[in-house]
Parts: C-alpha cells; structure tokens; sequence
C-alpha cells in the first residue's frame, strides 16, 4: 500500500488493498446497527468497530489515521483521503427523509466510528439531526434549495457548527462517500492558503470580535455569537470558524473584511475530491474549509464529527461520562 502525498496538497492519499477491503467488509457485515440511545449498545458497537480497524488497516494507513488524529505538526496533512473501504453491498435508496434507513446493514458506520474512535470521539448534537452520531447527507426533500447539508444548490467554502464556542464545536469531519452518481465534488481549502493570500490588513479585521455568527439551518436552535473569524490558539496556530454564506457584520470594518474574504474564496483554488462508495475523507473543521458544487442525481454521504475529548462537553452540561450527544444551547 504506497501512500501518494501530492506536492503542495494539504490531503494524502490512500488506496486500502482490495484484500484488506474483502476481510474488513466480511467481519462488518456481522455486527448491527444499535440504537445510539441505548449508550451500552453504542459503545460495544464503537468498540468492535475500532478493533475491526485496528485489524484490517494496513501499517501504513494506520500510522496515516494516528499521524492525522496527533497535534498538529508541520508535517502531518490536515486532511486525509482513505479510497476503497467497505460499503454496505446493496444499500437502500438514499433516505429522502435524512433519517438512516432502518434495512441499512451497518458496514459504513463500522467503518467511519472505527476510523475515529480510536484516536478521537464521535461529538453530536441534539438540535441537529435528532442528535445522531452519523449523518446522513443527501438532499431532503423540501430542503432541496437550503445552503445546508441537505440541500442541493452550490455551498461555499465554510466550516461546520462556526457558532459554538471553539472548544466545543468539531475538531474535524470525516464524510463517507455511499453513492455519488452525479460525481459531485467536495472541494477543501487549507486556512493557510487563505492566510498567505490575505492582505495583512483583512486578516487583523478577521481576527477581531466584529462578526456574528448565527446557527446554521441544519441546527434546531436559534443562535447567534459576536466572535472573530480568525483566532490563535495557545500555540499561535491559526484557527478559523465562519460560514462564508451566512456570517453576518456588527460594523462597517466587518461588512468590508465579509466581502474581500469572500471576493479572496473566489480566486483561490480549492483541493477538489469526488467521493465515491468507500472513500472516507478526514479533515480539521478549524484548520481547512470545505465545500461542495451544485448537483444533480443521487448523492449520499455520511457525515461524523469528532473531537479530542468529550469530557469538557459533559463538565459544562452536566452529562454522563458515556455520553456523546450535547445540547448546542449550553455550548455557546
Ligand atoms: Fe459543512
């Protein structure tokens, strides 16, 4: 298994044997989907699904996932693309609903939470899609024209949950490609990209508290926080959260920093990926952006968050220590 890390690319590659594949889908197909409530059942499903991982991944794409899941080092991609993972052998129709289909068996949840959870934790939120761990992304009917994850129409570069504090909004994404007929792109751009492209005077408006950022349309809660774009963390690495879309300004500087930014988006060049069945892309939600073109045809995703540790979440809600699901109106 040769790992190909593209010159320049934030995202490295990699192709899981199609032995590998065979064994990891054979030993998936045993186990079933539990009731993510039931905190037990969930957690002796996560359980078997990272030793499945541990199992099938070969050396390489197993050093690949720790290097991606370690903090952040100048040498490690902040995205990472795994081709040719298990799927589920004869999937249901993408749920036009956005709900998991109950005759779903459950190869790529197996997948997706044993990618993760062995380096990480699934996150959720009650208020967006009844507090699943993994999303279902394909367009909902009536929601068809929403800049959303439901939605069809193009989505600008942004990141995921921009509105929670940033400790308690998604460390990363992992999307598991199921269907992809259209060949719909999911395009990520690095925030360094941005950073060595901005003027030094948009980036200092970026990083001030004049910005607010409301709740998405996928969350069931009405929300909005004044905070920067752009921040540095304790190590002085750059972090940022907006929804290029939807941020709104609290000044004139905000208002003028809103519209180069994304007049900038435009002429940057994304890192463009089509995911297909099997193909599980991992990124940095504050570190790159993602987004997708407009498409048309059948297109079905899945989607997990995943953060270092849930143990600040449930501090700051009073949760159990199992639990994984929060309430985005106490994380703000
Ligand atoms: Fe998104």
């Amino acid at each position: 298994m040769q790992p190909t890390l593209l010159q320049t690319s934030a995202l490295r590659r990699l192709h899981l044997p199609e032995a590998a594949r065979k064994a990891w889908l054979r030993d998936a197909l045993a186990l079933t989907f539990p009731d993510p409530g039931d905190l037990t059942a969930w957690r002796a499903f996560v359980d078997a699904s990272v030793e499945l991982a541990n199992r099938h991944l070969p050396a390489d794409a197993a050093a690949a996932l720790a290097g991606f899941f370690a903090p952040e080092s100048p040498e490690d991609p902040e995205g990472l693309l795994i081709e040719n993972l298990p799927v589920d052998p004869d999937p249901p129709k993408p749920p036009a609903d956005g709900k998991r289909p109950a005759s779903k068996t459950a190869v790529s949840e197996s997948v997706i939470a044993g990618l993760i959870e062995g380096h990480a934790a699934i996150v959720s939120y009650i208020n967006e899609k009844s507090g699943a761990p993994i999303h279902e992304i394909t367009p909902v009917a009536g929601s068809e024209h929403t800049t959303s994850s439901a939605g069809r129409v193009p989505f600008a570069c942004h990141t995921d949950a921009a509105f929670l504090a940033p400790r308690f909004s998604p460390r990363g994404l992992l999307l598991y490609g199921l269907r992809n007929e259209p060949r719909a792109h999911t395009a990520i751009l690095p925030l360094d990209r941005i950073l060595e492209a901005a003027p030094p005077s948009l980036v200092r408006s970026l990083e001030k508290p004049i910005f607010r950022h409301p709740s998405p349309s996928s969350f069931q809660v009405a929300a909005a926080v004044i905070a920067p774009i752009i921040w540095r963390d304790n190590q002085g690495l750059a972090r940022i959260a907006v929804q290029t879309h939807a941020v709104q300004p609290v000044n004139e500087e905000a208002r003028e920093a809103i519209a180069q930014l994304r007049a900038l988006l435009d002429t940057l060049e994304t890192e463009r990926v089509v995911l297909g069945p099997g193909d599980a892309l991992l990124f940095k939600n504050d570190r790159v952006l993602h987004g997708r073109d407009a498409f048309t045809g059948e297109r079905w995703l899945q989607r997990a968050y995943f953060t270092d540790s849930l143990k600040p979440f449930q501090e700051r809600t009073g949760a159990p220590c199992n639990a994984f699901v929060f309430d985005a109106a106490q994380l703000l």
